[in-house]
């Protein structure tokens, strides 16, 4: 049976910061983040968002009545969830209306979280092939005012819908895997905001991505020529490259080189202005490829390359689809990228402080000014108001 993703949707919130005027506002050389990191805006989460409600957006206009009957598993990859105990999985179940006779669970490992949850989701459809599983990939990124891991944060949510006979990519079975236990990049529970040690986790990443793509190759005995293009876990858009590059310009031929450093640049226009959204950026690197490059030939390969600190990495493989592009919103995804509000950075800072109650009193937000259909409301006793604006219906 083949099994993959049958469907992908994509949310980031409606404000973002160009990294311009936040380099000037820092002292930095502008040309540093946008050349150097390779980051030209980054998202960012008004109060009224948080990753239950990025990643409800994000599925809200995905699923059919079709698949809100046939999804029996919700699987939500996040490593900055909102609750020690209830999944945010539990949430987004009940705001996108899905039956209730189904599993929902968060999953944890960093920027692997979604990956973990893609592969668990194919065993569960290897096994219930009538089924299908919602994996949500949600995160919002904060390194902190000022620190060096600014300009890498972001924030989004991609939804995938993993069935038999998948409509836009099947997966394949090789892949080649490796956990290691290293401290690059982690947030103890006291924390809202990540540890990092930057030049180490480059490091890492780097060497995590040769050893998995040497044991994908041991295993499966392809080469960069049995592959149109590979995508990567983008924190920066720099970084898939630095670790593409030095393999590809030993193993590949001139023609393969071309072809991956084309495909890399269509894999990460929408990385480039949204900024890392964690275990999100694989996929987001993947949609970019599927909606911003022209046409992938029926059967053609494509590698991802999952990492998550800590660390896990992952180098998997689909084959494309015929008629891949009607599964796609391509018009409403670059639409909703372009029309969302630049802030300045004070404006940014003053987001980045807000905080909700922590003692159980009452806030109420105002959603009006956040275009999203499922927003956060509020808060009161302890507990997160959801509202989706097209029921208004709340939890
Ligand atoms: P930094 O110290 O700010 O930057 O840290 P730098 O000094 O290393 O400079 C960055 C690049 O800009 C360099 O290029 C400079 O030469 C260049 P490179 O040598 O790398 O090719 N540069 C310029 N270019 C043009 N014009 C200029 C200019 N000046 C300098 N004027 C760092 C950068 C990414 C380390 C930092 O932002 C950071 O710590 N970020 C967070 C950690 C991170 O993203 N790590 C990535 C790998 S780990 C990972 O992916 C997992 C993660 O997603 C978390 C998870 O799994 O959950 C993070």
């Amino acid at each position: 049976m083949e099994i993959g993703i049958d469907k992908i949707g994509f949310y980031a919130p409606d404000l973002y910061m160009d990294m311009r005027e936040l380099a000037v506002a820092r002292g930095i050389e502008p040309d540093k983040f946008t050349i150097g990191i390779g980051q030209e805006k980054m998202a960012i989460a008004p109060i009224t968002q948080d990753t239950v409600t990025l990643a409800a957006n994000a599925a809200l206009n995905l699923l059919d009545e079709k698949d809100k009957e046939a999804i029996d598993l919700v699987i939500f990859g996040t490593e900055t969830g909102i609750d020690q105990s209830k999944s945010a999985a539990v949430y987004v179940h009940e705001l996108l209306g899905l039956d209730p006779v189904a599993r929902s669970f968060e999953i944890k490992q960093a920027c692997y979280g979604a990956t973990a949850g893609i592969q668990m989701a194919k065993g569960h459809v290897a096994l219930n092939p009538d089924s299908k599983v919602l994996v949500l990939a949600s995160d919002i990124a904060k390194y902190g005012l000022n620190s060096p891991g600014e300009s890498t944060q972001g924030a989004g949510a991609v939804a995938l819908v993993i069935s038999a006979n998948p409509k836009i990519m099947v997966l394949e079975n090789n892949s080649a895997y490796l956990t290691s236990d290293i401290m690059d990049f982690w947030r103890p529970t006291y924390s809202d905001m990540a540890f990092v040690d930057g030049k180490f986790s480059n490091e890492q990443y780097i060497l995590f991505f040769e050893t998995v793509w040497k044991q994908y190759k041991a295993k499966s005995g392809l080469g960069f020529k049995d592959f149109e293009a590979l995508c990567f876990h983008v924190p920066y858009t720099k970084m898939g490259l630095k670790a593409l590059k030095p393999v590809l310009e030993e193993e590949g031929t001139t023609e393969d080189q071309k072809r991956m450093l084309e495909n890399y640049q269509k894999s990460i226009q929408y990385n480039k202005i949204v900024g890392n959204i964690y275990t999100g950026s694989l996929y987001l690197s993947l949609l970019s490829l599927l909606e911003q490059k022209e046409e992938l030939k029926e059967g053609s390969r494509i590698g991802l390359f999952s990492y998550g600190s800590g660390a896990v990495g992952e180098f998997f493989t689909g084959i494309m689809q015929p008629g891949y592009q009607t599964q796609l919103n391509t018009i409403q995804n670059t639409d909703r990228l372009s029309s969302r509000r630049k802030i300045s950075v004070e404006e940014y800072e003053s987001i980045f402080k807000q905080e909700l109650p922590v003692d159980g009193s009452t806030i109420e937000l105002d959603i009006e000014k956040d275009s999203a259909a499922i927003c956060l409301a509020g808060m009161s006793e302890n507990k997160r108001q959801y509202i989706n604006k097209r029921t208004y219906g709340s939890n």
